[in-house]
């Protein structure tokens, strides 16, 4: 199971370090193939000497260094070891008005550089109500290599983001089932809402292959209780 926490806009450093020390001391009692990773604001980045956790980013520039003022390039990731990033988040799509295209020249600069992809997809209310939900999924990975054997893909419908209610069972499963046809074998996160309770259940369905955890992440303790409730 891979158990991911994005912090958005949240923490600062010194909570994330704290946060991350306390995280990593927990993960060591965990089972070797429970996989944790944070993605902090990119201003508590830091050389944190962790042994579990992998810290990751959510959002960086697909350039080295240069001129594209207020971004961040791969040189300053480098310099913590960073090498997870989040690509194509709703928040980044649908608030930021980030286009497919920049999002998919992200996915192929930081693939060249073997950075581990978490990349998301996930349909607002309207396409779920009365739209073609594969035609909308197939489109965000449009120019995506599903090849790229550091993928993994996180489905997040847009209407259970940050709402505190989670897509229920059976839409979690039928759209993972259809995703696994769409996908092959990219590891497969749900992500919306997901809080310690009720967990077991989420990560019960075929292919939900972990999760990805906004505010029920921001709370260690919270974090913890759902990494050992899904494997109770
Ligand atoms: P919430 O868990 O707050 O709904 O956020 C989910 C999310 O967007 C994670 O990337």
């Amino acid at each position: 199971m891979i158990f991911a926490a994005n912090f958005k806009t949240n923490h600062t450093r010194s909570s994330t370090a704290s946060y991350l020390q306390q995280l990593d001391s927990f993960m060591q009692f965990q089972p070797e193939e429970s996989r944790c990773m944070v993605f902090p604001p990119l201003t508590a980045l830091d050389s944190f000497g962790l042994k579990r956790v992998e810290v990751g980013v959510q959002n960086a520039y697909p350039m080295q260094k240069g001129s594209m003022t207020g971004e961040v390039g791969s040189e300053q990731l480098e310099e913590f070891g960073v090498g997870s990033i989040i690509l194509g988040h709703s928040e980044r799509r649908h608030k930021l008005g980030e286009t497919q295209e920049l999002i998919a020249q992200k996915y192929e600069y930081f693939k060249e550089r073997e950075f581990t992809i978490v990349y998301c997809i996930g349909e607002p209310l309207e396409v779920r109500k009365s739209g073609d939900l594969k035609e909308y999924l197939g489109s965000q990975l449009e120019n995506i290599d599903l090849a790229y054997e550091r993928l993994i893909i996180a489905y997040e419908p847009v209407w259970a983001i940050g709402t505190g209610e989670s897509a229920d069972r059976e839409t979690i499963a039928q759209t993972h089932d259809m995703l696994r046809q769409m996908v092959g074998s990219v590891p497969l996160l749900y992500g919306g809402s997901v809080k310690p309770d009720g967990i077991q259940e989420i990560t019960g369905i075929e292919n939900v292959e972990g999760v990805l955890v906004g505010s029920a992440s921001l709370d260690v303790k919270s974090f913890e209780a759902i990494i050992s409730n899904a494997q109770a």
